[in-house]
C-alpha cells in the first residue's frame, strides 16, 4: 500500500499544477478580452493597464470603456432607436438621421423627415452625446431622456405624437412584455401600462451605451506611445497652441460648454437660428451654441449647425479666422485634422434587432 502512495501524491499534485495552470490561463484570458462576451461595455478591457507614461493631466482624457448599464432596458431601448412604428409614417426611425454605421449622423445638410419635409439644422452625432451637457445645439432639453420624447412628437421629423407612439407600442403583444419586464409591472396581474416616460428612459439607456473607446488619440492619452505619429502630435500640440482647446476639451473634445460662434470675427454667414437665445432671451446668447464633440468627426460631415461646409479642412480654418482670429497655414491645417482623425474610436458593435410583429389593433401607418 505504502509503495502506491508516490503515484497518488503525484497525480493530486499533478491535478493541483493542472488546475492552476488553467486557472491562471483563464484569468489572464479573460483580462485580457478573450473571446467571452461580456456585453456592451466590455469592449477593450485589454486595454486596462494603459503605458508608462501619466498623461492624467491633459486638457482632452480618454473615454471610460466600461459603464454600468441595465442590459435589459438598453436591448429595449435598442429595439425602440431602430422602430419605425413610432413615427407616424412607420417609416422613419431615430437610426434615420442618427445612423450608426455613419458616425450617429445622416451626412445630410439637414435631415429628411416626416413628408419629406426638410429640416432647419444639421443633425449631430447620438455618438457620445453621453458627454454633453445638454442636448441639441442650443441645449434647450437637459439630457438624453427629456430629448428623446422631442423627435417623435416633431412634425417635420417623425411626425406623431406621444399618445399615439404609446398606444402602438401598447398594441404589440411583445413590447408590453418586454416594458414590463424592465419597469417592473406584473404582466399576470396588473394592466400593464406603457408610459412615454418608460419610452424615452429606455431609448436614453441606449444611447448611453453608444460611446467609441480606444480611438488611437486615447491610446497614446493611455501612455502608448507609438499610435500617434509625429504629424498628429504636432497637430494636437497647434491645436493646444492656437486656443482650439480652450472650447473643445474633455472626454468629449467639446460638449461641455456654450460660446459664441464668432468669439474673435462676427460670423458674417446666416446662421439660420440664433442659437442658445432662444432657450434664455438673453441678448448676449445670440449666435451661441453648445460646442460640438470633436470625437470621430472624420465621420460627421457635414460640419457646423448650418452644415457650411463638408471639408474638415475648412472647418478647422473657419474656427481658428472666426473663433481665434487666426489665419492657418496649410501645413498647420493638415497637422490639425491629422491630429482630429486620431479622435476617431471604436465604433458601437449592434446587432440589429429582430422588431416584434403587429397586430389587427395595431395603428396603421399615415403617410399624411
Ligand atoms: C428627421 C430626422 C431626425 C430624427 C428622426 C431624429 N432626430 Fe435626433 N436630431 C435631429 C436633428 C436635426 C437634431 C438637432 C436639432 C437641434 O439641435 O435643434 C437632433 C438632435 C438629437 C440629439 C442631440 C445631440 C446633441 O449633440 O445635441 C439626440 C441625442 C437625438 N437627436 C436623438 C434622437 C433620438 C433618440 C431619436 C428617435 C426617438 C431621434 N433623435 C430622431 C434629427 C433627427
Ligand atoms: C471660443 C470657442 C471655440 C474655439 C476657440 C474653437 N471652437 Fe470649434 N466650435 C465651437 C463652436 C461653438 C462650434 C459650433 C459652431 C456652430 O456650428 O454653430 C464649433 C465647431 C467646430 C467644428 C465642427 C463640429 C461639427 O460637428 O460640426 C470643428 C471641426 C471645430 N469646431 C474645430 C475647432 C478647431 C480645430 C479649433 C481651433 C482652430 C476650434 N474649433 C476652436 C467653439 C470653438
Amino acid at each position: 500500500m505504502w509503495e502506491k502512495m508516490p503515484s497518488l501524491v503525484f497525480r493530486v499534485t499533478g491535478c493541483l499544477l493542472g488546475f492552476i495552470v488553467f486557472t491562471v490561463f483563464m484569468s489572464t484570458f479573460v483580462a485580457a478580452g478573450g473571446l467571452i462576451d461580456m456585453g456592451y461595455g466590455s469592449r477593450g478591457e485589454s486595454m486596462l493597464g494603459g503605458g508608462k507614461v501619466s498623461r492624467s493631466k491633459e486638457p482632452i482624457q480618454p473615454i471610460p470603456i466600461s459603464f454600468d448599464y441595465d442590459s435589459a432596458k438598453v436591448e429595449l431601448g435598442k429595439k425602440l432607436f431602430f422602430e419605425p412604428r413610432l413615427s407616424k409614417s412607420g417609416w422613419i426611425t431615430c437610426n434615420s438621421c442618427h445612423n450608426l454605421s455613419t458616425g450617429g449622423t445622416d451626412n445630410l445638410p439637414s435631415s429628411i423627415g416626416h413628408k419629406w419635409f426638410i429640416g432647419p439644422i444639421n443633425s449631430p452625432t447620438v455618438l457620445n452625446s453621453r458627454f454633453n451637457l445638454a442636448q441639441f445645439w442650443d441645449g434647450r432639453t437637459k439630457d438624453l431622456k427629456e430629448q428623446a420624447g422631442g423627435p417623435i412628437a416633431n412634425p417635420i421629423e417623425m411626425g406623431s405624437n406621444h399618445e399615439l407612439a404609446v398606444s402602438v407600442l401598447q398594441s404589440i403583444p411583445k413590447y408590453v412584455q418586454w416594458f414590463s419586464e424592465v419597469y417592473g409591472a406584473d404582466i399576470m396581474y396588473e394592466e400593464v401600462k406603457i408610459t412615454i416616460e418608460q419610452v424615452t428612459d429606455a431609448i436614453a439607456a441606449f444611447e448611453e451605451t453608444l460611446t467609441t473607446p480606444n480611438s488611437k488619440f486615447d491610446y497614446w492619452l493611455k501612455g502608448y506611445n507609438d499610435f500617434i505619429s509625429t504629424t498628429e502630435m504636432e497637430g494636437y500640440a497647434l491645436f493646444k497652441d492656437k486656443g482650439c482647446i480652450a472650447c473643445h476639451n474633455g472626454v468629449g473634445v467639446g460638449g461641455n460648454s456654450y460660446k459664441k460662434l464668432g468669439t474673435a470675427k462676427p460670423y458674417d454667414k446666416d446662421t439660420h437660428t440664433l442659437g442658445r437665445y432662444n432657450v434664455t432671451n438673453k441678448e448676449d446668447d445670440k449666435f451661441v451654441f453648445k460646442v460640438p464633440l470633436l470625437r470621430n468627426i472624420e465621420l460627421t460631415a457635414p460640419y457646423f449647425h448650418d452644415a457650411s461646409t463638408w471639408d474638415l479642412n475648412k472647418a478647422v480654418k473657419i474656427m481658428a479666422e472666426y473663433q481665434l482670429g487666426l489665419t492657418l497655414t496649410e501645413n498647420d491645417t493638415f497637422k490639425i485634422v491629422a491630429f482630429l482623425r486620431t479622435l476617431t474610436g471604436e465604433q458601437p458593435s449592434i446587432t440589429f434587432p429582430t422588431l416584434p410583429p403587429s397586430s389587427a389593433t395595431t395603428h396603421k401607418p399615415d403617410r399624411n
